[in-house]
């Protein structure tokens, strides 16, 4: 291959990639659904619950509500997105959970 279009192509995907929406690490889709938060949640679409980069929004630049959002998914509860309640989720363990908010909050906008 020439050089030139080694350049042009090289272009090219670093535009692509810039145009595609932020990946997602495909390691912690699978941690949440195996912690069953994909039956409420995606990450780009309200689901029952919201929608996981809207809370990474929501909270940007707030890292103070880390531990009060991985209580508030082990244990369950309501009032901060609408009208639904999300039940607790024990059995995902405060480990898993902690990695998963972590992750949620630091997802870029789309
Ligand atoms: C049964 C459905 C359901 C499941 C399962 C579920 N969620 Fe939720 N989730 C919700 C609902 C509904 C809300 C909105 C609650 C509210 O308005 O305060 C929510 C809110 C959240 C929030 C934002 C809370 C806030 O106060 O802003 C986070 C973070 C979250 N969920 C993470 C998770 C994670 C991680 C899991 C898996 C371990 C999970 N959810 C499993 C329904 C669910």
């Amino acid at each position: 291959m020439k050089m030139q279009t080694l350049l042009l192509s090289a272009v090219m995907c670093s535009q692509l990639a810039f145009a595609a929406p932020p990946a997602v690490d495909p390691a912690m889709l699978e941690l949440a659904d195996q912690s069953r938060c994909l039956l409420c949640h995606d990450v780009d679409i309200t689901v029952r619950g919201p929608a996981w980069r809207d809370v990474a929004k929501r909270y940007r630049g707030k890292p103070e509500v880390e531990e009060a959002l991985v209580i508030k998914v082990h244990d369950g509860g309501g009032g901060a997105w609408g009208n639904d309640y999300m039940s607790a989720n024990k059995r995902a363990g405060m480990d898993n959970i902690r990695i998963l908010v972590r992750w949620i909050l630091a997802l870029p906008d789309s």
